[in-house]
């Protein structure tokens, strides 16, 4: 699994208490991080650098892009460029956000990258077209929460401005399309108004996953002893512990460094 920093914990944390059994490798590429500004090619770039990464140096038999600009940048390219299935986020969460919504207008919010890229209105219209679909970039969310930033005076006033559209718009449900944002769950419910259910695409990925594996060969069985997490960052290893530890839980114990040629 891989993000561009503390993102897809959201996604490891789902997969972890769905599958306790499954071994995971999780890459932060925070050294690079943040993906969202940067233009779609480069992600792409990224996204596949540390797919091979995974599958070379790891041998993983699955990977979970758990970052929706990195989805929305390379995943089709990734399913083709590899031999392991690889999941995304941006499907599972239109998944939910269609269960959830009970008016049809909904809202999805991601970076600059994944907003600008379309992902989300394509995949809007090839698995839940009847949904009125409001979609709000917001830049600067992802970095207040690299710097473990997820109360504050600042970014209540940052979400305040970017989510007034949507607000205006009276969307019943709104999809936090970065995995991200789920740690900036409060200060987005406090601006958007609490009677908006929030989605995250963190729980719908995991049983994603679950589908894929049970049943099959690849299924890892909770018989063969306890599952190994290893954490790999490519930027600050001891800041990647220590925020990585608050905002996942126990299981983030240590943190090894990777570096890109
Ligand atoms: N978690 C990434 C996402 O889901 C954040 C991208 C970034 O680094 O800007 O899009």
């Amino acid at each position: 699994m891989f993000d561009s920093g503390f993102g897809g914990l959201t996604v490891a944390r789902a997969l972890i208490d769905l599958l306790p059994a499954e071994h995971l490798v999780y890459v932060g590429d925070t050294g690079r991080y943040p993906y969202g500004p940067r233009p779609l090619t480069e992600v792409r770039h990224f996204a596949l650098q540390i797919t091979d990464l995974l599958i070379r140096q790891h041998d993983v038999k699955l990977v979970i892009v758990a970052c929706n600009t990195a989805a929305a940048a390379g995943l089709a390219d990734l399913q083709t460029a590899v031999d392991v299935p690889v999941v995304g986020v941006i499907e599972p969460g239109v998944r939910s956000l269609a269960k959830v919504t009970r008016t049809g207008r909904a809202g999805v919010i991601g970076t600059v990258g994944t907003i600008g890229s379309g992902a989300y209105q394509r995949a809007v219209a090839a698995l839940a077209p009847e949904l009125e679909l409001i979609c709000a970039a917001c830049p600067g969310f992802v970095e207040f929460v690299e710097r473990g930033e997820t109360r504050s005076e600042q970014v209540s006033i940052l979400a305040e401005r970017l989510l007034a559209p949507l607000r205006d718009a009276k969307v019943d449900a709104l999809l936090l399309g970065c995995t991200h944002y789920p740690f900036l769950a409060r200060t987005i419910s406090d601006a958007i108004g609490r009677e908006v259910v929030l989605v995250s695409s963190a729980d719908e990925t995991a049983f994603e996953v679950r589908e894929l594996l049970e049943g099959t060969a690849l299924a890892r069985s909770p018989a063969a002893g306890p599952a190994s997490h290893r954490w790999l960052s490519s930027g600050d290893v001891g800041w990647f512990r220590e925020l990585g530890r608050q905002l996942l839980g126990p299981e983030l114990d240590e943190a090894t460094p990777i570096t890109w040629p």
